[in-house]
């Protein structure tokens, strides 16, 4: 086979085989086909396209291109989640202890922070003590011993998909459905879980910004699922403006925390419990999604939930009372506030902008070695929506260097836009695709 007649064939529109695929990832992984080879061929796919069985085939090549988690010592069904990311996204930090508090188990491998969207990771780390460091073999048996655990990415998941997704970035072929959908979804496969459950983030601070664009990439990632023999959901959910309020670090842990406590924006809570509902049918604790939703509702309300975060808190070395009371964990104490210049209602937040200014704080990374500063962050006080006097708060920051303060404000200011009339209100979750 040469990788040559691949390319020659996918740029005339024929359908690769499983033979082919996996004879390309595994070229390109050991470094036996080179990157020139390779930027043509996901040229020719983001011209030609790829059939289902293609995207799937490519998909599995990609997973077993390096690790695979063995989640067989966990006692249960293995429920993960993953998110395609957006601004003030702390749902596994409530999600997570929500439905392990059930009979879930949750073993989640999750990432830091890169550019305008935060990470599970760093925002776990705003918690005193809490190590996110632990052997393959501390994580299985904490899971298996309490429900869940929390990791930073040890184990080389998908490296095929690392090195191409490096390619894509630099020669103008990310946007692909069959090349975005089967990147995310080696990685979950990898991970190990017997059921996923998607949250496909759709609006101005997602990867896809508009419903036809999230929709595809929905049926795409739950067609590989299926392919791969996984029970499979995917909830489009709206990412036009920040989840909740919160946007940070330690402050979106204290919002994650709150809603434990039943509490929380709303939004959020409805997010989580929606999310948290599918995965508890997949797991069996429900028989439906009805009762699955009222049987969650009742943990946040009974302080159930809250005390699963305890336990896993301490379990992996963390504080607990900060659980209990999160005003104990530190927010910057320097503050500036945005205020409306009209009257008015706001028409909209742009999120990317949001997440841009929690970087400028120092809440986020530009490049991977930078060090993110847990205490600064943003309080969304009025959201899209909302009708609003000139003069009122719309958000609040928290800093320590002036300089950086000054600057997010300044990139906070161009997130709200103003209206005469209140928009029409768009719900949190848009839209499912059922596996
Ligand atoms: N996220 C990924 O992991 N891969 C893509 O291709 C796009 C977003």
């Amino acid at each position: 086979m040469r990788m040559y007649d691949l390319i020659e064939k996918k740029k005339c529109g024929g359908i690769l085989t499983k033979e082919e695929i996996d004879f390309m990832i595994r070229g390109y992984t050991h470094g036996d086909i080179p990157d020139y080879q390779m930027s043509a061929m996901t040229m020719a796919i983001c011209f030609q396209g790829m059939t289902p069985q293609e995207t799937g085939d490519l998909t599995l090549a990609m997973r077993d291109s390096g690790d695979t988690l063995d989640l067989s010592g966990i006692r249960g069904i293995k429920v993960d989640k993953h998110s395609t990311g957006g601004v003030g996204d702390k749902t596994s930090l409530t999600l997570a202890p929500l439905v392990s508090s059930v009979g879930v188990k949750v073993a989640k491998m999750s990432g830091r922070g890169l550019g305008h969207t935060g990470g599970t990771i760093d925002k776990l780390e705003s918690i005193p003590g809490f190590s996110t460091e632990l052997t393959m073999d501390a994580f299985i048996s904490q899971v298996d011993r309490i429900g869940m655990a929390i990791m930073g990415q040890t184990a080389e998941l998908a490296p095929a998909d690392k090195k191409l997704y490096a390619l894509r970035d630099v020669t103008a072929t990310v946007d692909q459905m069959a090349l975005i959908a089967s990147s995310i979804m080696s990685k979950k496969l990898a991970a190990g879980a017997d059921a996923i459950v998607l949250d496909v983030k759709c609006g101005s601070g997602a990867f896809m910004r508009d419903r036809k664009g999230a929709d595809a990439l929905a049926e795409a990632m739950v067609s590989i699922g299926k392919h791969a023999g996984k029970q499979i959901w995917a909830y489009i959910t709206d990412m036009d403006q920040p989840l909740g309020n919160a946007v940070g670090n330690a402050i979106e842990v204290r919002e994650a925390i709150e809603t434990l406590k039943g509490k929380g924006p709303e939004d959020f809570r409805e997010l989580v419990l929606t999310l948290g509902s599918r995965m508890c049918v997949f797991a069996g604790v429900a028989k439906d999604f009805d009762s699955a939703y009222a049987l969650l509702a009742e943990q946040l309300r009974s302080g159930k939930a809250l005390e699963q975060m305890a336990r896993f808190v301490e379990a992996q070395g963390g504080d607990a009372s900060y659980v209990f009371d999160e005003t104990k964990l530190k927010i910057a104490a320097h503050t500036k506030q945005l205020k409306a210049e009209r009257d008015g209602y706001i028409s909209g937040i742009a999120c990317a902008e949001v997440g841009m200014a929690s970087l400028a704080l120092g809440g986020g990374r530009e490049t991977k070695a930078d060090i993110i500063d847990p205490e600064v962050g943003i309080y969304l006080y009025k959201k899209t929506g909302d009708a609003v006097r000139a003069g009122d708060m719309l958000a609040e920051l928290y800093y320590n260097d002036e300089k950086k303060g000054a600057e997010g404000l300044e990139r906070l200011a161009k997130a709200y836009r103003f209206g005469d009339t209140a928009p029409e209100k768009r719900a949190i979750i848009l839209g499912e695709v059922e596996g």
